[in-house]
């Protein structure tokens, strides 16, 4: 059977190229960087090499990316950091469609004494500047808003809010876990305090990650050990998997153009076909929207048994992000967006890759409409009726 992987949102496969730079730190050049022998300067000299990389892409200086253990670590540190320290209780402000990394640290701050404001987003997932406009005063220590969503692939006009949040004197942090390597995000342009990016997201290991930290933004560790990462991130390093997110990072970037135009022409076939078939909806914007995200919603299908009947056919895809796959409630995305839960567990989340051809499309658009049309017969759902 042939097999198809459509679940880039979830995580991508390790590029050999990747690979192939985080071998020797495996094998025999396996020091620890804070050593001072040669085998710790060969790890240290590894770390330099890869922040170099990670800062070239990021359009910032290497002493302000810190590494972590991946996306999750970053924006913890981020949220959690950036309140502890301002030394008060304020107000943090989010939006409604965060990951869970995000969302669930600010409510950490809430149970702590902070207030709490979580921006509604439109029927798009879009959070309106003039929402946070109107929730901002000057007791707001942080705002945290993704640059692109993990479950509908949602742009945020991040410049916009980004600006409203500095006028009021606040921070700013983006989880760009899911934007990083796939749009652009230079940070000399972009105005943002704070960025979280994750490397098993742009084809390079698990468990590694890195938060940029622009020069002079208060934050304090969350975490308490060695002086490693400046004393934000103590822990002995990753290092092969630093090398490997520094150069998963450089190989994305630097194919993102031609990357993007191709996975922006196979979604667009994806769309323009599937939401040809009676009762199949496109979830988030159509245009302000990842190049490698597709997000249905398909009226009288179960978006779990869908993505269970599209893997007996070889195909990998997901509902929602692959956190919350066990969790039998909707994505809090997609209740965000004002849909029924009906409606929010009808969904369907394809993710493409460079890796991702034509072929896998016309493969994917000849099962989705049969096992669509499965699903919905053995409930005797007819969507002209519906
Ligand atoms: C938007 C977003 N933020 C954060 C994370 C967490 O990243 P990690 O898996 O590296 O901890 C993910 C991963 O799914 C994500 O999509």
């Amino acid at each position: 059977m042939r097999r198809v992987y459509l679940d880039n949102n979830a995580t991508t496969s390790l590029d050999p190229q990747v690979l192939e730079s985080m071998m020797p730190y495996l094998e025999h050049s396996y020091g620890n960087p804070s050593s001072l022998h040669w085998l710790g300067d060969e790890a240290a000299a590894a770390m330099t090499g890869s922040r170099g990389q990670l800062a070239s892409v990021l359009g910032c200086y290497p002493s302000e990316i810190f590494f972590t253990s991946g996306g999750t670590e970053a924006d913890n540190i981020a949220v959690l950091g950036a309140a502890r320290a301002s030394g008060r209780r304020g107000r943090i402000i989010t939006s409604a469609i965060e990951h869970s990394a995000v969302l669930d640290a600010c409510h950490a701050l809430k149970d702590e004494g902070h207030d709490l404001t979580v921006l509604p987003v439109d029927r798009e997932g879009i959070v309106d500047p003039a929402d946070l406009e109107q929730a901002m005063d000057e007791d707001v220590i942080l705002v945290s808003v993704m640059a692109a969503n993990n479950v509908i692939g949602t742009l945020q006009p991040l410049r916009e809010l980004i600006d409203i949040a500095h006028e009021h004197g606040a921070l700013f942090h983006t989880d760009a876990v899911q934007g990083f390597c796939r749009m652009p995000l230079d940070m000399r342009e972009l105005k943002a305090d704070m960025l979280s990016v994750s490397a098993h997201k742009i084809h390079g290991p698990k468990g590694v990650g890195a938060l940029f930290v622009r020069e002079g933004t208060p934050v304090s560790p969350i975490t308490f050990g060695g002086g490693q990462e400046g004393g934000l991130r103590p822990s002995t390093e990753n290092v092969a998997g630093v090398v490997g997110l520094g150069r998963a990072a450089s190989l994305a970037h630097s194919g993102m153009d031609v990357r993007n135009g191709e996975m922006k022409r196979l979604r667009d076939m994806v769309i323009d076909e599937v939401c040809g078939i009676e009762g199949v909806h496109l979830n988030g914007h159509r245009s302000h929207r990842l190049a490698n995200n597709v997000h249905l919603r398909i009226d009288g299908v179960n978006g779990t048994e869908l993505v269970l009947g599209l893997s007996d056919r070889g195909i990998a895809a997901s509902t929602a992000s692959a956190c919350s796959a066990s969790s039998p409630s909707p994505s809090h995305v997609l209740t965000a967006l004002g849909l029924s839960w009906d409606q929010a567990s009808s969904s369907l989340r394809l993710g493409l890759s460079h890796h991702t051809s034509e072929d896998d499309v016309r493969y994917l658009l000849e099962v989705l409409p049969q096992a669509v049309r499965e699903l919905r017969d053995a409930k005797r759902f007819n969507p002209t009726s519906a």
